[in-house]
């Protein structure tokens, strides 16, 4: 695998470099010798966000990391001011789960500049320069949508719900310019080429929200009586569509096909209810993983370039078994 490295006598320059930065032996700067982390989240567009801000806490907290955390709300600026802020107030290490892809370069090259590590989680960046980051830590979501769409594929004979010999889907993505939005679309196409009976119709972005599900899910509804199966990028978006589907007289899950992903308790309870009919997970417990990367990116060792979390997929059947132990 290649390796990002940032040797010990490095880190040593670049403490010396930005000393006021370096409050401690160790090279920490927080109460205590603590390391502190600078963490710009997304927001709190969904069930898996949720779970994913809960894990990094409770993770920054039993690995005795200072934890700054800022909330975007969903907007690029907000979450370069507050990186910013984190660059001002010298934290050890920058975490952040990028809104979107691009237009990352100015912001991370001013962290490079205070010798700031930062950490990319959950979703990438798309710069040429990859020695703005130390290393990203998250899903395949490239992979995620090929799953979506080769279980489309596998039960493509029960998908004809209209059976007329078409596969028509409608596909609600997520925000416009993400990496889960844009790679799940990507992977979710590439799979379908294999049934030349299965085609997307319309797609457009619900933001990953339930609000914004159910709203797109509506206008598709009454532009098209003959939809077979919704592609949700996310649980909170196909279930806003359940709701379209059922204040229009139809029963989803059987008038209608749903194929979601995350895997949050919600999504499976719906997909257990028989209302969502296959989900393909991705997990938001990256806490743990997170923490010990920060520490080593501190201390100056040698990590990953990629760390690629590992996920599963989930049936009707196989929410039901794990329903009652899911922690989110
Ligand atoms: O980046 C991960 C995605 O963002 C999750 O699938 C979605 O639910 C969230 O909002």
């Amino acid at each position: 695998m290649v390796k990002k490295t940032v040797t010990a006598a490095s880190a040593v320059l670049m403490c010396a470099a930005a000393f006021s930065a370096c409050g401690s032996d160790d090279g920490s700067s927080g109460k205590d010798g603590e390391i502190v982390m600078g963490f710009a989240q997304v927001g709190a567009e969904s069930g898996w966000r949720t779970a994913n801000t809960d894990s990094i806490k409770a993770s920054a907290e039993a690995a005795g990391i200072e934890l700054k955390f800022s909330d975007a709300q969903q907007k690029q600026e907000n979450q370069i001011q507050a990186i910013r802020s984190y660059i001002q107030q010298k934290v050890d290490v920058i975490a952040f789960s990028p809104v979107v892809e691009t237009g990352w370069d100015a912001v991370l090259q001013e962290a490079k500049a205070a010798n700031i590590p930062v950490i990319l989680t959950d979703r990438a960046v798309d710069s040429e320069d990859t020695s703005l980051y130390e290393t990203f830590l998250g899903s395949d979501f490239v992979l995620e949508g090929e799953k979506a769409g080769e279980w489309l594929v596998e039960n493509a004979a029960d998908s004809d719900v209209d059976g007329d010999g078409d596969i028509n889907v409608v596909q609600l993505e997520g925000t416009t310019g993400a990496a889960p939005a844009i790679d799940r679309a990507e992977g979710f196409a590439s799979a379908i080429e294999a049934d030349s009976s299965i085609s997307v119709s319309a797609s457009q972005t619900g933001d990953f929200t339930r609000d914004g599900g159910k709203q797109v899910m509506e206008s598709f509804l009454n532009a098209d009586k003959s939809i077979d199966v919704v592609f949700a990028h996310n649980d909170d978006m196909g279930l806003g569509a359940i709701e379209a589907i059922e204040a229009a007289g139809l029963e989803p899950g059987k008038d209608i096909k749903i194929i979601t992903v995350d895997a949050v308790k919600d999504g499976m309870t719906a997909l257990s209810e028989g209302k969502i009919n296959f989900i393909v997970e991705c997990n938001p417990l990256l806490g743990d993983q997170l923490m010990e990367l920060a520490k080593k990116v501190v201390a100056g060792e040698e990590v990953p370039e990629r760390v690629v979390t590992e996920e599963t997929t989930f049936t009707q059947e196989q929410a039901t078994e794990v329903l009652a132990d899911r922690k989110y």
